[in-house]
């Protein structure tokens, strides 16, 4: 039998500003044989998160920092071609904390739900593996079932809590988590206003995941289109960009108005970066509103729940998504994370990987 050989990218630098190739080092290395109670699993699909850029980073954030010399972090998904585990043999699709690599050993989850790969279990020194439900599409599991998927759900609904008739502005809304937040405000009876860059993304949003409105703030003045469209003001704002993004929405909340922090992307997550603004928050006080951050690990123990909901509105079409597939090697990960500050992706950011010894 050939030896099966892992390239994976071990962070070696901190990046300064945008991530750089050159801050990783392509390693190869031969692909180790699993022990008893583990799997071999040639990784598939990687997923990317702005959050990503952050853990590159020595500054403080919710994960710690990758450690220079590991493989960089990331959920993935992949199937087993190695291994003696009598519930998860060769052929199993699992999605686990991978990382940047095409090769990784994991243990299979003794978890029923198979759908947790974003908790944060290196901890345990080899990840664990998840079996993704066969009647969802396995990249289902890094996206509109993974990470952003939950991060919408809690992130709308338990802090946001639309009600019927409710205006709701989410920016970055044809990303990954922003399309599944605007998609939840609307099956909850809400009006709904997306922001986003480009013409091609505001189509998107109204023609196929049925936003009510956009506003391109790419061409258009964020903060006087929202008026427009929105008179009464915006009762629910879910921001996933910050800075002159946050500020408009701000302009335009209602009184008594709730606004979701769930991201920040336009400060580009580098501690080099001064994040803008929003210079306005005199208004929340004014129009006495309420404004709230959180992290989707907050809401851990009631994962296997969202997911089980989330599924349900996939599989009865009520619920669309939109993925971003990059192709190639497993060095492609950093062009395709920076896809994301770019705002070149349309839905969930993804690498395919290509392998040349399956
Ligand atoms: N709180 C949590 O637990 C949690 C969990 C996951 C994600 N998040 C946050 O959720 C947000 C979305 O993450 P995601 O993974 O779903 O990514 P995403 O929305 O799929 O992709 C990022 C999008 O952000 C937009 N963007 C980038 N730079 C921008 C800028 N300077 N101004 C305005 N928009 C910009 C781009 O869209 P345009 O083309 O429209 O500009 C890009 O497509 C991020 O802020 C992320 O950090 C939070």
């Amino acid at each position: 039998m050939t030896t099966r050989i892992n390239r994976r990218m071990v962070l070696t630098r901190r990046p300064v500003w945008t991530a750089k190739t050159d801050d990783f080092t392509v390693e190869q290395i031969p692909v180790q044989t699993p022990g008893p109670g583990e799997v071999l699993v040639r990784v598939d699909w990687i997923a990317f998160d702005p959050a990503m850029r952050g853990w590159m980073s020595e500054g403080p954030s919710y994960a710690p920092p990758v450690p220079l010399g590991e493989v960089m972090r990331a959920h993935a998904v992949g199937e087993v071609v190695a291994g003696e585990v009598a519930d998860c043999p060769v052929g199993t699709v699992v999605s686990g904390n991978f990382g940047w690599q095409t090769h990784v050993i994991a243990r299979p989850s003794r978890s029923a739900v198979g759908l947790l790969a974003h908790v944060h279990d290196e901890r345990l020194g080899v990840p664990l593996a998840h079996k993704v439900p066969e009647d969802v599409p396995p990249t289902a599991a890094l996206g509109v079932l993974g990470t952003t998927g939950l991060t919408a759900y809690f992130g709308m609904l338990e802090l946001g809590q639309p009600r019927p008739g409710d205006v709701v502005l989410v920016s970055g809304a044809a990303g990954a988590t922003g399309s599944v937040a605007g998609q939840l405000a609307r099956m909850a009876g809400a009006r709904t206003i997306g922001i986003a860059g480009g013409p091609e993304k505001s189509r998107w949003l109204t023609e196929v995941a049925g936003f009510d409105h956009v506003v391109d703030y790419k061409n258009e003045d964020v903060r006087g289109r929202v008026a427009e469209i929105a008179p009464g003001g915006v009762d629910l704002f879910y921001d996933n960009v910050g800075g002159s993004v946050l500020e408009g929405g701000i302009a335009n909340i209602a009184q008594r108005g709730t606004v979701v922090l769930c991201g920040g992307i336009s400060s580009g997550y580098s501690d080099e970066a001064t994040p803008v603004g929003p210079r306005n928050l005199s208004t929340i006080t004014v129009r006495s509103c309420v404004m709230k951050g959180f992290i989707v690990t907050d809401f851990a123990a009631r994962f296997a729940e969202a997911t089980a909901r989330l599924a349900g509105w996939v599989r009865d079409g009520r619920l669309v998504w939109a993925e971003d597939v990059q192709t190639g090697d497993v060095s492609l990960a950093v062009t395709t994370m920076n896809r994301l500050f770019d705002g070149n992706n349309l839905g969930k950011q993804l690498l395919r990987l290509e392998h040349g010894d399956g």
